[in-house]
């Protein structure tokens, strides 16, 4: 036993003699796999990422929205033709018709001339792309034989899973939506016509002050039910910091404020004061196109604070989009706010929209969002107001020192446009800068140098 524990002892002894010797230990390991190949895995991903950055969905909106633009204009040609066509006066109304459809056709030469260099760009991105696509293709299947883990084959199949699932929820989702909000629906019918003039003065306005907007809240606090509100634009016809009150139509005749003026800020103007005319209260809050930028502020009287409303970032502001007719744009008019029977709506223009006019509702929650919006086919510029009643669209036209015309509107019910409503207004005065439909007494109110002017709207 002794000389057996010995001998492995010195056999022991040898092997770590023998180690140290040689000092090192060979391993060697045989892969039966094949190489992984990083170089063409590399040069794929280069190329990928090559291709990805020539296809951009920005190419493929571009394309979109130049077909949309198109599909909306060409109809509109040939209804403004038409109208054209019947109208007989020979007078400035055709001369306006004509000058609305030379810019239409002027526009429309521009969107084919760009959707003409846009598809022929994407051709020939078209050809190469796919061609790079298929290569593509078969270098990630060749690629995809050294995945002998099948970590990428689980992969994709879970991916599958999980886009099966996701197609499953949103079907649930969409089975339980409720229906649209019915804006449209009015207990008082379809709006018909408007009476003459009902209320006509300048208030306390001096007469150098010529534009603003005045109304009652749809929605007032209680005890403020017969109150009337006033902003008039005191810096350059332009700017405004401040609304009155007055607490009813005889005060605001006489021009007998309230002591609840709500000033905005002393400065005028200044970050968050009033620009432009088009501006709205509704629930003891001023809504109002912000001071030099494209957001909604809101003003509220009780706390004093403002809160805002981001609109799309190609909204044109700042006296780009304005209102017009034939001679003149309404300066600062960009944004137009408006109230109706279900609340706020604004109403502007975008780039992407080509000019026309867009509309969206404005929720009053803290802050105020953009629920839903809607595209309509009418050249801001080619209309001189707009107004909101029972969740439809109006928009006006000048057609004489004496007359404009109610001829649009747009109802967000149906999506049904029509361009010849031929309501007429009764003018006081020639331009009307301001324009809004106030529900609680169901009147058109009207500011337009220095007056403030209201009718009476008449439902079916
Ligand atoms: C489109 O562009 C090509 C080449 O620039 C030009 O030859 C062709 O006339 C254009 N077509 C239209 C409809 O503008
Ligand atoms: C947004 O609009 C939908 C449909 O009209 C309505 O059901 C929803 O309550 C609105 N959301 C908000 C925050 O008002
Ligand atoms: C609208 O009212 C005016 C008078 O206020 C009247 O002359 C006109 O005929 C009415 N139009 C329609 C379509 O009823
Ligand atoms: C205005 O402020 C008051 C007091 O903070 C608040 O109760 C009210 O809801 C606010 N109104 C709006 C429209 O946010």
């Amino acid at each position: 036993m002794k000389l057996y524990i010995i001998i492995l002892l010195c056999s022991l002894f040898r092997i770590t003699r023998q180690l140290n010797q040689q000092d090192r230990c060979v391993c060697e390991l045989t892969n039966k796999e094949k190489v992984f190949p990083h170089e063409t895995l590399n040069s794929v991903n280069d190329e990928a990422s090559k291709c990805s950055l020539k296809v951009t969905p920005q190419k493929a909106l571009d394309l979109e929205s130049l077909h949309f633009g198109l599909d909306f204009r060409l109809p509109q040609l040939l209804k403004d033709l038409s109208i054209l066509e019947n109208e007989n006066d020979e007078a400035l109304y055709g001369v306006v018709s004509l000058q609305v459809i030379e810019n239409e056709l002027i526009e429309i030469k521009n969107m084919v001339e760009r959707l003409n260099k846009t598809t022929q760009g994407h051709n020939h991105i078209t050809d190469e792309s796919g061609r790079q696509l298929l290569h593509l293709r078969d270098e990630l299947q060749e690629l995809e034989q050294y995945d002998t883990l099948q970590v990428e084959k689980r992969r994709k199949d879970n991916m599958r899973l999980k886009r099966a699932l996701d197609d499953c929820k949103n079907s649930n989702d969409l089975n339980t939506q409720p229906t649209i909000q019915p804006y449209g629906v009015c207990p008082h019918g379809k709006f018909v016509n408007i009476t003459g003039p009902r209320f006509y003065s300048t208030g306390e306005a001096p007469s150098n002050y010529k534009y603003g907007g005045w109304g009652r809240d749809p929605k007032p606090a209680s005890g403020k039910e017969n109150w009337y509100w006033r902003v008039l634009l005191t810096v350059s016809n332009i700017y405004a910091n401040n609304i009155n009150f007055y607490s009813s139509l005889s005060s605001l005749t006489v021009g007998v404020k309230t002591p609840d003026n709500a000033l905005i800020h002393p400065a005028n103007p200044t970050t968050n004061t009033i620009q432009g005319p088009n501006v709205v209260l509704y629930g003891e809050a001023l809504y109002y196109n912000c001071y030099n930028s494209y957001r909604v502020c809101r003003f509220n009287i009780t706390s004093k604070t403002i809160s805002d409303l981001q609109l799309p970032k190609d909204t044109r502001f700042n006296s780009k989009g304005n209102f017009c007719h034939l001679d003149q744009c309404y300066v600062y008019t960009d944004i137009d706010l408006a109230t109706d029977e279900s609340g706020v709506w604004v109403i502007y223009s975008t780039a992407q929209n080509f000019g026309n006019l867009v509309l969206s509702k404005v929720e009053e929650g803290d802050p105020p969002i953009i629920n839903q919006t809607w595209h309509t086919s009418v050249y801001k510029q080619g209309v001189t107001n707009t107004f909101m009643a029972c969740g439809i669209l109006y928009a006006t036209r000048y057609i004489n020192k004496q007359i404009e015309e109610i001829f649009y509107s747009y109802d967000t019910l149906t999506g049904v446009e029509k361009f010849n409503l031929g309501i007429f207004i009764d003018k006081m005065c020639p331009d009307i800068n301001f324009l809004n439909y106030s529900p609680v007494d169901k009147m058109l109110h009207i500011h337009c140098d220095s007056y403030m002017v209201s009718y009476e709207v008449l439902f079916e």
